[in-house]
């Protein structure tokens, strides 16, 4: 008889509880309701924001290395995940996570002139400014100056970092990942390259710019490759031209 309660009777669970847990799992169902929909809500916000912007994917021909100016996006569908290299760098989990949801963008600005310091050269070299936003987290600003003089750069996502750009041919670029799948266009020093490093965490990212045709179109891509001792990432990032 007494088993036969207990089976059909209410579950033993709701009976033996106290007010107090009865109080907490109304807590934790409102906890949790609420984190899916800021959860939710996040994404929404992150793929109506990828649908407003009016990208025209494939790069104009007037669009070459000597002229990167205007916005560009990073195409994520293109792309490879950016998780190993920035995990490599020392990127913390949250943030990788935050920026694997996030829409890149890159406001370019290029131009000639005198070199900045400390190189005093009266040369004119290539400028190339960089504006870089992930949505809902802060941008960075990187300003490269193509005479291949080391500057130090500091911003919230990468630490100290030391930095130089140049003009390069892919011959004289060693590493296969970065020399591969460009479009040759023109000839000579024609390609750019960048090395960074961080000295405190041990990193050096390793950078060739360049078209490739990506899905039948003709994109702004860069290789990467990030080493830190015997470990290595390399990815490949390819982006959609958005306007002037
Ligand atoms: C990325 O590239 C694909 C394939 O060309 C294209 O369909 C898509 O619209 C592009 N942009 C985004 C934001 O996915």
């Amino acid at each position: 008889m007494r088993t036969t309660c207990t089976l059909f009777g209410p579950p033993s669970f709701f009976v033996r509880r106290s007010p107090n847990s009865f109080l907490f799992s109304v807590f934790l169902t409102l906890t949790l309701s609420l984190l899916s929909c800021f959860f939710f809500s996040f994404l929404l916000f992150t793929k109506l924001s990828e649908a407003s912007t009016t990208a025209i994917m494939a790069a104009p021909s007037s669009k070459t290395l000597k002229n990167l100016n205007g916005k560009w996006t990073m195409n994520k569908t293109l792309s490879d995940s950016s998780e190993p290299v920035l995990s490599l760098q020392g990127v913390g989990y949250l943030i990788r996570k935050g920026i694997s949801l996030a829409t890149i963008t890159l406001e370019v600005e290029q131009y000639e002139g005198p070199p900045k310091p400390p190189n005093t050269a009266a040369d004119v070299v290539t400028h190339i400014d960089i504006k870089q936003s992930a949505s809902g987290l802060s941008s960075t600003q990187e300003n490269r100056c193509f005479d291949n003089f080391p500057r130090d750069h500091t911003d919230w996502l990468f630490g100290t970092v030391t930095g130089r750009s140049r003009w390069v041919s892919l011959d004289e670029v060693t590493d296969e990942f970065l020399k591969k799948g460009w479009e040759i266009e023109g000839e000579g020093q024609n390609f750019i390259t960048n090395i960074a490093e961080n000295k405190e965490k041990g990193w050096v990212a390793e950078q060739v710019w360049g078209f490739q045709i990506v899905d039948g179109e003709r994109r702004y891509c860069r290789h990467v490759v990030v080493t830190k001792g015997a470990e290595r990432a390399q990815i490949r990032l390819v982006y959609d031209f958005n306007e002037e």
